[in-house]
């Protein structure tokens, strides 16, 4: 299918789900900031509030999340004037495209999903129906945009092929060339971070140790306490990548501090070849205070003002449906529905 006749354009979403972490700032937002900087495409971010639901969510916790992730993109970067800024409920045609996508993905491709396994664990029997279908939903949130391009960290890779396999099976059942291939944008050292506590587990929202992550809200003392305690082992830095073979815990460190510093890990351990963690930790707790402090002072002012962030909102949603509104009325008159 020729990628050409679709308009360069990003989308990507993050669950109000829970505060966030220094893996969502480095793995996403920061990056949602670079490709909006870049001027070459169009960029669409999405608070996706009907993902957050598919495990329980305190309604009012729901609300003051979905603001302050909002705060949260506007604080890293992302601004209404260059970039199309919503929530997902605010926005009907994902649901309604997921609908489509319910009947065209199949019960295997679903079930096969590791982040379904994952959080449906053993009783997948009590889980929501919404959690098993979730990965339709999020192929409707980026094809409903005829997104090319979509910017997560690595978690997210198999939920892209399947968005992929959902456009191509469409595609095919229905004989068009409709929805596009949309490509993962999945890099830099920040695409994988991992917990300061486990070197092989993700830094996660959901982990039960506040020690294992950095909040994006955290102040400055609890960021450097954090880092100071992180798991690590006694040996100093290598002078090559290479050998941070078997060391997950440095790897991280090393990895983490050149997301901060936009650069890679290689030149980080040009700079800190032979350094002791002793040394390192300070620097690294330093490089992610000067990093992390302004974003969230800037997220306390912008909760001040709540009524703002939802204008901002309303008028992200307004934006939206002028993209979604088409493709969705052709996607129905593709499928046969009477009216569109
Ligand atoms: P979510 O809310 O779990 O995470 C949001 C983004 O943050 C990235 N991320 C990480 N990156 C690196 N290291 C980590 N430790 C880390 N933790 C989280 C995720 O990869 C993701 O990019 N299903 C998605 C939300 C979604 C979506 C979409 C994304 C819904 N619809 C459409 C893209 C396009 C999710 O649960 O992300």
């Amino acid at each position: 299918m020729s990628e050409t006749k679709f308009t360069p354009r990003v989308f990507s979403g993050i669950q109000p789900s829970g505060g966030l972490t220094l893996g969502n700032y480095l793995g996403a937002i920061k990056r949602f900031v670079d490709m909006q900087n870049k001027g070459t495409f169009q960029t669409v971010y999405c608070m996706v509030d009907m993902h957050a639901i598919t495990v329980w969510q305190d309604p009012a916790r729901l609300r003051h999340n979905t603001r302050e992730l909002a705060a949260g993109f506007i604080a890293a970067g992302l601004t209404p004037e260059k970039s199309i800024l919503i929530n997902q409920s605010q926005v009907p045609e994902h649901a309604q495209l997921a609908w489509i996508f319910n009947c065209v993905a199949r019960m295997g491709w679903m079930g096969r999903m590791t982040q379904w396994k994952d959080k449906a664990g053993k009783d997948a029997e009590a889980a929501s129906l919404g959690l098993f279908a979730y990965p339709a939903l999020m192929a409707a949130d980026i094809l409903v945009y005829h997104a090319t391009h979509v910017p997560v960290g690595e978690d997210q890779k198999q939920h892209l092929e399947l968005t992929r396999d959902i456009a191509a099976k469409f595609n095919h059942d229905f004989g068009v060339d409709f929805f596009p291939m949309t490509e993962p944008v999945i890099e830099g050292a920040g695409m994988r971070v991992m917990s300061l506590r486990d070197g092989s587990k993700k830094m996660s929202k959901s982990d039960p140790s506040d020690a294992s992550r950095i909040n994006m809200t955290d102040d400055a003392d609890a960021i450097a306490k954090k880092i100071r305690k992180a798991k690590t082992d006694p040996e100093p830095l290598p002078d090559t990548v290479a050998g941070l073979k078997d060391r997950p815990e440095a790897r991280n460190l090393v990895n983490i501090y050149a997301a901060l510093s936009d650069t890679t890990a290689e030149a980080v351990i040009a700079e800190h070849a032979g350094a002791q963690f002793g040394t390192f930790k300070p620097a690294l707790a330093d490089l992610a205070v000067a990093r992390l402090a302004p974003i969230s002072a800037e997220m306390s002012r912008l909760m001040a003002d709540p009524a703002e962030i939802d204008r901002i909102l309303a008028r992200g949603a307004e934006q939206a449906r002028e993209i979604t509104a088409p493709i969705l009325k052709k996607t129905y008159e593709i499928v046969g529905m009477v009216g569109a």
